[in-house]
């Protein structure tokens, strides 16, 4: 499907927007693998998150929605034997669902394989197997990348993984493998990436210890059923953050949005740049940091940014490059190089669909030189989303500054992560 847009006036109003991906998917895996009835508030109703629904309803669990909600009775940690002779699950396009399935699936004594859409099927996944296999299970990858074939095992070694990269589906599938470990299993990253597996896992009765960068977890016998409500979406929430921020005489507010210390790079780096962003109504859910959050539009300057912050930004920077399009002065992003491995290439797709509007942005290998200024015209023109969520969701803002028609190519996989995305924006589109 294509979509077509135009230049608008302002935004104003206040919304709220689909619940955290990272969260849901996480939610729906430790309630499947939980002993008894849990309940997830507010889950996130979208491609990605129901594969995960799929794969444990194959593996016994029941999942019932109703409305927002799930109600899920787990199978326990011991999940049951396949009807034949393996189980083969498919991850769409999820790459969050493959990786911490594959955690899952090392410690369980049955066959499995797991494979995926063409786009997932050609990203990385030794990183997630490297320490697995440390660990006692046995998988194979074609060429680094799916489908995976797993032979799990009920002893898996309790390790102690250092990793040389920030990495939260890595980190995740390890600590998730250490629920099947002999003993502790402790995994060290260079800067800490988002942590939601571990705050959750502390619901379901883990014990689970953190210090600094490094994350501590002892296996327990069962996992205890929980209730769980799911936050709005950061990363969701992000595209009309920006939009707010370069549309002038915006007034937008952005209710019961996550805002996890490992996941609020964007806002951080954004207030740097001048953005009038005020959050309000803070506190905690499910052991989550929640809010709102108003946006004004604002003159902004520009900024240099590192792989110091990245982690906590990584799923924004399609969307922040636009808003340095419209900052004053050179932008330099780097350390982002994980983007070249994401749903599409975003380096590469963001710059050339940028360069289509007019926008002087340059590809590097791990990042972006932005040279923006206020009074720079986009120009509408046909866009490529190449079939990535984020990045359709990026031009979909960008058009709405952007002089004349701009028509997106392939603007259904914004149901990947953001049912609804059109509709929310038309509704504040003054
Ligand atoms: C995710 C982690 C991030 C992020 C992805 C979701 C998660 O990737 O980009 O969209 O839910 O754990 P990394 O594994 O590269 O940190």
């Amino acid at each position: 499907m294509d979509f077509k847009l135009r230049k608008v006036n302002a935004l104003s109003g206040t919304i709220e927007i689909p619940a955290d991906k990272s969260i849901t998917h996480r939610a729906i895996m430790l309630a499947s693998i939980a002993s008894g009835k849990s309940i997830i508030r507010n889950y996130l109703n979208s491609d990605d998150c129901n594969r995960t629904i799929e794969v444990f309803r194959q593996m016994g669990a029941e999942i019932k929605v109703e409305k927002k909600d799930l109600y899920i009775t787990g199978v326990g940690l011991n999940i049951p034997q396949p009807k034949r002779d393996r189980y083969e699950f498919y991850a769409g396009n999820s790459g969050t669902t493959s990786r911490l399935l594959s955690g899952i699936l090392s410690g369980q004594n049955f066959k499995s394989v797991i494979t995926g859409d063409q786009s997932l099927s050609k990203r990385p996944m030794s990183g997630v197997v490297i320490p697995l296999l440390q660990m006692g299970a046995n998988i194979f990858l074609n060429k680094g990348s799916l489908p995976m074939e797993i032979t799990g095992s009920l002893c898996l070694k309790s390790v102690n993984y250092v990793s040389d990269k920030a990495n939260a589906q890595v980190k995740s599938a390890v600590l998730l493998a250490g629920l099947y470990a002999g003993g502790s299993t402790t995994y060290l990253e260079p800067i800490k990436s988002r942590d939601h597996t571990e705050r959750m896992l502390k619901l379901f009765g883990i014990n689970v210890e953190v210090n600094g960068n490094s994350v501590t977890i002892n296996p327990i016998k069962k996992l205890l059923p929980q209730e769980i409500f799911v936050p709005g979406d950061m990363s969701s929430a992000a595209f009309f953050i920006a939009a707010a921020l370069i549309i002038p005489g915006s007034n937008l507010t952005i209710k019961n949005i996550g805002i996890n210390p490992t996941r609020d790079g964007l806002i951080e780096v954004l207030k740097q740049m001048g953005a009038d962003i005020t959050l309000t109504n803070l506190r905690e859910i499910s052991n989550e940091p929640i809010c709102d959050i108003t946006v004004k539009y604002s003159k902004l300057s520009s900024i240099n940014i590192n792989a110091d912050i990245i982690p906590r930004m990584i799923d924004e920077i399609p969307i922040f490059v636009l808003v340095a399009t419209q900052a004053e002065g050179i932008t330099r992003i780097s350390g982002t190089k994980e983007l070249r491995v994401k749903e599409s290439d975003r380096i590469s797709a963001i710059a050339s669909q940028f360069k289509k509007l007019g926008a002087q942005v340059e590809a590097l290998e791990d990042g972006f030189i932005v040279n923006g200024s206020s009074n720079v015209f986009l120009t509408g023109t046909l866009l490529d989303s190449f079939e990535d969520h984020r990045v359709a969701m990026t031009l979909a803002i960008a058009s709405l500054i952007a002089k004349g028609e701009t028509i997106i190519r392939d603007s259904s996989c914004v149901n990947i992560s953001f049912p609804g995305f059109y509709e929310v924006l038309k509704s504040i589109c003054k």
